[in-house]
Order: structure tokens, then C-alpha cells, then sequence
């Protein structure tokens, strides 16, 4: 698939996404390339929404298409909540934050039992790990932290040259395939320094919708990872 085929998917599944949220919703707005069209498509469409960003970049976006941007504590929960990802097993587990907005990220993915992810064909992969999972850290326990995740077998741990919207370092940890998410990101949890990581777990995800060729599917989960 070359540039220009993934931009056509990520704008089909993008907008195709936008028809699950009604006027009047709180709704979780992601951030990336994909997300970016279901977010243009709901300002498109003169909804009055109740919005929180998951990022600078979107919340710009959001505003400067007309949306209303509140925090989560302004909205308490969310009626549905759209985002990107980097990869998706089939459990509907997910690597996220490639650009950076893991933490806020899942804290809104958090607020809703509607998570509705939408990717590109590419994205779909029986086993997590090919993609480095971003890890955001606090600055003072940064090459602590790298150190633990060699420990727990990743073989590449690479410092982002920028920081995130909280002004955190985020690392990229190569693990390569991860065969038990779940147990991954129980010994993740229980290092200290570590803001959040990547791995989002099945049980938040309610829909998948990803582009096959030209055509928009809503993928169906199995346990089997
Ligand atoms: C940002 C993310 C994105 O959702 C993920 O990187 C996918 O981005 P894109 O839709 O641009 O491929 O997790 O932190």
C-alpha cells in the first residue's frame, strides 16, 4: 500500500467513524492522522458537542472547526470516545501513542464504555510488538526506567527528542513480539517512574473500524491473540 492508498483508508474509516456520535454527546476525541477525519466530520456535520482533546494538536483542530473543548473533569464521563492506533491484535488489544498523546489518551478512552478505534489496514497485526511501545516516564526516573524495560526484554529503548503534551519524556521500547499483553503491562505498572504506556487492553475497546481495500469494516473480536 503506498502513501497515498493509506491516506484514502485512514479518511474512509475516519469519517465513517464520525456516524456513531449524535447531537448533544460528550464525546473523547483522539489524536492522529485517522482521527483527524472522523474529527473533521463531525464539525462538518454542525453537531453541538461536548468535547475533550486528547492532545494540543487536537484540541486545536477541534476549535478551530467550530467544536467546544472542555476538560475531563468539566464533562465527568463520555458517551463515546474515537481514537487512532498503532496496532490492533485480535483481542482488540491496541499499541497507541505514536504521536506522543498515550496518557491523555487513555485517561479519555477510560471515561466511556464506547471506545471506538479507527485504523488503516496496516495497522492490524496478529501480535503486538512490531511497533516500539511508547512509555512516558518522569524526567528524574527516565534511565532508571529505560534500564527496567531491558530488564523485561526489550532490546532497544530510544528517547524521544521531544516531550509530550504533559512535558514528560516518552521512550520507545522495542520489544518485538509481545505474546501476553496483559502480563506485560502488569510488570509495566509496577514500575515506578513510568506515567503510562501503550498498551491498551482489549476490555476498553467496544468497536474496530478498519479499512480492507476501499471498503470500511467494523472487525468482529476473538480472544485468540
Ligand atoms: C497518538 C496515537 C495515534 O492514535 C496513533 O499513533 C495512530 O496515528 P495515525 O492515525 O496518525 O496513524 O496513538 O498518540
Amino acid at each position: 500500500m503506498d502513501d497515498a492508498d493509506q491516506e484514502r483508508q485512514k479518511q474512509s474509516v475516519g469519517r465513517y467513524a464520525a456516524r456513531y456520535v449524535e447531537d448533544g454527546m460528550r464525546v473523547g476525541l483522539g489524536t492522529g492522522s485517522t482521527v483527524r477525519w472522523t474529527i473533521l466530520a463531525l464539525a462538518e456535520r454542525g453537531l453541538h458537542l461536548m468535547c475533550v482533546a486528547t492532545s494540543v494538536e487536537t484540541q486545536k483542530l477541534a476549535l478551530e472547526n467550530g467544536l467546544e473543548v472542555l476538560t475531563p473533569g468539566e464533562v465527568g464521563s463520555l458517551d463515546i470516545a474515537i481514537d487512532g492506533a498503532d496496532e490492533v491484535d485480535p483481542a482488540f488489544n491496541l499499541i497507541k501513542g505514536g504521536g506522543g498523546a498515550l496518557a491523555r489518551e487513555k485517561i479519555v478512552a477510560s471515561m466511556t464504555d464506547h471506545f471506538v478505534v479507527v485504523v488503516d489496514e496496516s495497522k492490524s497485526c496478529p501480535h503486538l510488538g512490531a511497533f516500539p511501545l511508547p512509555v512516558e516516564v518522569l524526567e528524574f526516573g527516565a534511565d532508571i526506567v529505560a534500564t527496567r524495560l531491558r530488564d523485561l526484554g526489550a532490546d532497544d529503548v530510544i528517547r524521544r527528542p521531544v516531550v509530550s503534551d504533559n512535558g514528560n519524556p516518552i521512550l520507545d521500547a522495542g520489544f518485538g513480539r509481545i505474546d501476553d499483553p496483559a502480563a506485560l503491562t502488569s510488570e509495566l505498572e509496577a514500575i515506578p517512574g513510568i506515567v503510562e504506556h501503550g498498551i491498551f487492553p482489549g476490555s476498553m475497546v467496544r468497536r474496530v473500524v478498519a479499512a480492507r481495500g476501499d471498503d470500511v469494516v467494523e472487525l468482529s473480536r476473538s480472544q485468540e491473540t
